[in-house]
């Protein structure tokens, strides 16, 4: 069964083609970086634009690539939320027409669920499992528990994990995104000891019971010790402890709340589940290799998928179409496209 998935919700241009056996036939990916970097963010009226501008020829790319015809195809799926609407649309609205001119079923996917199963497609995970769902958007610890039987654990409270990261990076001067920058400098430190004891960061709700995030007190922190640097550009040593001495503290919370989660998990399931991570951040190896240590223990085993798949993509939104074109034959002609739609609110596949 080949899907066609289309992924518009942010600033990636996104289309691939994936058959239900987990293979990739296509997976195009362009993004609008340059665009947006200038503005230090992503701007959605450029966005939208951009989106408008691209996607035909994305689509038509990923189809060239994968060697196949739309007659082919299962099924066409796009993400129809949650992100910015105007990019929505356009990619729902492309899939939609694509899917109605070949009678093909058309699968509204949630963006959250693309990310929640891309595990799923790059590894042989079984449900139940928990989901720490971590990008510039999210932050979520979920159960998951079948295609659909989704429960939202804990959230964060402020702050989305990459959005801290993205506005801490920019209190020390790196470009846009900064969670990848942070990720890249944090490796220059000289000194990891005397990083964290240079910078010492606050770890934000630490032994509260619920499994909660707040990131917005990092960066403040963040802010006040930059401001109690000298005046003018900081240096690339200090730039690298405190990018260190933050992605340390980060992936200490991390830690924390995972195994808060994997414990709730265990008790409900009588065996220890496996810890999948997803999102735009889970791109970061540092944290990943210090989640990794819950494996064995904790966790029965850490499924990261690899970092093509982490950030915005249209294989994850194909596969999500073939996990619920496995179940039903949906055509969600009528679906609308929608800025918010928690993970909660699915509809539920029998288990
Ligand atoms: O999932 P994603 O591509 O887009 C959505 O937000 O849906 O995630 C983008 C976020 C950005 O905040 C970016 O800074 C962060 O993921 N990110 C990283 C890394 N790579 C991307 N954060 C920390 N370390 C990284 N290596
Ligand atoms: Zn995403």
């Amino acid at each position: 069964m080949y899907v066609l998935g289309i992924e518009t919700s942010c600033d990636e241009t996104a289309a691939a083609v994936v058959d239900s056996q987990k293979k990739i036939y296509a997976n195009i990916v362009l993004s609008q970086l340059e665009t947006h970097e200038v503005y230090g963010g992503v701007v959605p009226e450029i966005a939208a634009r951009e989106h408008l501008t691209h996607i035909d020829k994305v689509v038509q790319a990923a189809m060239k690539e994968s060697g196949l015809g739309f007659d082919d195809l299962a099924g066409v799926a796009a993400t129809s939320g949650p992100g910015l609407i105007g990019g929505v649309m356009i990619g729902m609205m492309t899939g939609k027409a694509i899917a109605a001119s070949r009678d093909l079923p058309f699968v509204a996917v949630n963006h959250l669920e693309g990310h929640t199963l891309s595990a799923r497609l790059s590894d042989d995970v079984d449900f139940p499992f928990l989901l720490l769902l971590v990008s510039g958007g999210h932050t979520a610890l979920v159960e998951v528990a079948g295609v659909g039987h989704y429960v939202t654990l804990g959230t964060t409270l402020d702050d989305a994990l990459g959005e801290m990261f993205d506005k801490s990076g920019k209190i020390m001067g790196l470009p846009y995104p900064g969670g990848p920058e942070i990720e890249k400098i944090s490796i220059e430190t000289k000194d990891p000891d005397f990083a964290l004891e240079r910078f010492p960061l606050p770890r934000p709700m630490k032994g509260r019971k619920e499994m909660n995030f707040s990131f917005s007190g990092l960066k403040t922190a963040v802010k006040n010790h930059v401001d109690k640097l000298p005046e003018g550009p900081l240096s690339r040593q200090d730039v690298a402890d405190l990018a260190y001495a933050l992605q340390e503290t980060v992936g200490g919370v991390l830690k924390e709340r995972c195994v808060r989660a994997l414990s709730f998990m265990k008790d409900k399931y009588g065996k220890p589940v496996p810890l999948v991570i997803a999102g735009g951040v889970a791109a970061n190896k540092r944290l990943r290799s210090i989640l990794k240590d819950l494996a064995g223990d904790s966790a029965a085993e850490l499924v990261a998928p690899p970092l093509a798949l982490c950030s915005d993509n249209g294989a994850m939104i194909a596969w999500a179409g073939i996990e619920r074109l496995r179940y039903d034959t949906p055509f969600d002609f009528d679906a609308p496209a929608r800025p918010r739609w928690p993970l909660d609110y699915l509809t539920a596949q029998k288990t």
